[in-house]
């Protein structure tokens, strides 16, 4: 295979995933692009530079990060679906991209799902003509896939847990996902040896979670900063989680 195993490549997903064999891939875990609205005209945050950030700023944070497209799921979803063994099938998304996913996954290929939620306890109090945003929606598609949570709390479906200010501040990526909750679902959805993709890699918390508990990874990511950041991750990540040193 063009891309070898435990490894992020700075490259295009769309492009790369065509190099990705049928049937080779057991587990993705992806968290793409998020089609965030920019607030700036208009928006009805009144969240202001009093703030630790202001609601701007978070903005061009997003844009600048690409973060505010969508996924062009006409090109990749049918790749996501060739490359695994089965469907098995992690996708982090808001509620405006759910319709999309399900019309495809479950619709078209008459894949099982689950919605499992991180509800964010400590979300900023922000709910001027609307409900505070307190949760990201992790959607999981699953036709044929391995899943077998070991313990009650492997099996619940809403993770009530803090924002991940100490990962976002130490490795600088604004959509960084909770490593514990990667690992939860690494653990599983597949079994030791397994190999894990993430095309949409970022900071490379899925390819540290697949390290750390023994799977293999192959990780896409189209910016050179983040690739950057998420190799120097893995490489100072000890076998118990911990990261020794960082170099950026
Ligand atoms: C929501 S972030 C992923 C964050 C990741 N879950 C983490 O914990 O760090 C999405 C990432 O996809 C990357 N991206 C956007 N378009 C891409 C593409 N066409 N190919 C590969 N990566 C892409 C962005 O640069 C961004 O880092």
């Amino acid at each position: 295979m063009k891309y070898e195993l435990d490894n992020i490549y700075c490259v295009d997903c769309y492009e790369a995933i065509k190099d990705i064999p049928d049937k080779s891939i057991d587990l993705i875990i992806t968290d793409p692009p998020y089609l965030i609205e920019n607030t700036r005209a208009g928006g009805h945050n009144d969240f202001t530079e009093g703030g630790k950030k202001s609601i701007q700023h978070m903005n061009d944070e997003l844009a600048e990060g690409r973060f505010t497209e969508s996924v062009r799921g006409d090109v990749l979803f049918p790749e996501l679906v060739r490359v695994m063994k089965a469907i098995n099938l992690y996708v982090w998304c808001n509620g405006k991209q759910i319709p999309m996913y399900l019309d495809y996954f479950v619709k078209e290929q008459d894949c099982t799902f689950d919605i499992l939620i991180w509800h964010k306890t400590n979300a900023m109090p922000l709910f001027n003509n609307k409900y505070l945003t307190d949760k990201e929606y992790c959607l999981y598609f699953r036709k044929g896939g391995y899943c077998a949570p070991q313990s009650y709390e492997d099996a619940k479906t809403v993770w009530d847990m803090p924002i991940n200010a100490t990962d976002k501040k130490r490795f600088n990526h604004c959509t960084i996902k909770p490593l514990s909750i990667i690992e939860t679902l690494v653990r599983n959805s597949t079994t030791g040896g397994g190999t894990i993709l993430d095309p949409f890699a970022g900071s490379g918390t899925t390819a540290v979670a697949a390290k750390n508990l023994g799977r293999h990874y192959i990780g896409f990511e189209i910016d050179e900063k983040w690739a950057m950041i998420a190799r120097n991750r893995l490489n100072n990540t000890q076998a118990d989680g911990q990261i020794t040193f960082i170099t950026m």
